[in-house]
């Protein structure tokens, strides 16, 4: 991989968006790389958290790459962004809980980035926002339909339509970021966060995650379904047999399985 790196720390995956140069904007080969590797942790069984960050402590992602923009027809620009939508959405759909470690700029295209992971931890020098309409564009990797659906429609429209930055104490009062830590602590935390997880039966998480996932997209009814099938489907695993049986006995699980 040119543009991404990839490490696997026990059950935890760090994906790092590396083209520090340029703040780490994503060209199109980034993201098709970055395609790649969500196709290898879809089928990964042995990762339970993904972290996705970026290269230096400038930059999570400063957004989609301009240089590339700027000469784009239509038609290329339309595939831009159904290439960027599709890996976005790959993302958000993962069954495994996904963290964005927001290390500074997430602008654009790196705020949609960040909003596609499931929770947000940044470091005091992180900057959010989506510009595009000060280049003339809308915001086009879902940052129109996920910024409203976090931080609510009139709050998402206020950003979108100025543009500006907001700074990350201001993004953790919004609801944006989940925490704000120091710089030189970000990774531990985030580490930390996914550790603790990571702990917890897998299965169950994911299933947790599918339920709150599809539960928002329908009406509450439907979600009640999905949730009651959800948890019975629990009962087919060793983990929860083991975790019960563990409270009755007063021990703790050894470790769960996948
Ligand atoms: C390409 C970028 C870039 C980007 C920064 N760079 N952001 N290149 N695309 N999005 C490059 C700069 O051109 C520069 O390269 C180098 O990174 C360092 O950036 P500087 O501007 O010199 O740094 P600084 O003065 O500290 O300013 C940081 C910054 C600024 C505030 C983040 O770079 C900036 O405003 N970047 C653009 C942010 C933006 O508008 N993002 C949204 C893009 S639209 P050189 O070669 O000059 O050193 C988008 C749409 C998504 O994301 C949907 C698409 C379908």
């Amino acid at each position: 991989m040119e543009n991404i790196s990839f490490e696997k720390r026990d059950n935890i995956a760090v994906l790092k968006i590396s083209r520090p140069k340029f703040l780490n904007a994503l060209n199109s080969n980034t993201l098709l790389e970055l395609d790649s590797i969500i196709e290898d942790v879809k089928r990964d069984k042995d990762i339970y958290v993904l972290v996705i960050t970026g290269e230096g402590n400038k930059a999570f992602v400063a957004g989609a790459d301009i240089k590339e923009m700027s000469n784009m027809s239509v038609f290329e620009a339309r595939e831009f962004s159904i290439l960027g939508n599709s890996v976005f959405r790959k993302i958000e759909k993962l069954e495994i809980p996904t963290i964005a470690a927001v290390n500074g700029y997430a602008l654009g295209g790196g705020c949609e980035l960040s909003l596609c992971c499931d929770i947000r931890i940044a470091s005091e020098n992180a900057k959010f926002g989506q510009p595009e309409v000060t280049l003339g564009i809308t915001p086009g990797f879902g940052g129109t339909q996920r910024l409203a659906r976090i931080v609510g429609t009139s709050r998402a429209k206020e950003l979108i339509y100025t543009g500006r930055m907001i700074d990350a104490k201001e993004a953790e009062k919004i609801g944006l970021v989940n925490k704000v830590v120091t710089q030189e602590n970000l990774m531990d935390e985030v580490m930390d966060l996914a550790n603790s997880i990571s702990k917890n039966a897998p299965i169950a998480v994911r299933m947790c995650k599918v339920a709150i996932n599809r539960g928002i997209e329908v009406d509450i009814e439907t979600g009640i379904q999905y949730e009651t099938e959800l948890f019975s489907h629990c009962f087919l695993t060793e983990d929860q047999r083991d975790a019960m049986a563990a409270f009755l006995d007063k021990r703790k699980v050894d470790k769960f399985k996948n």
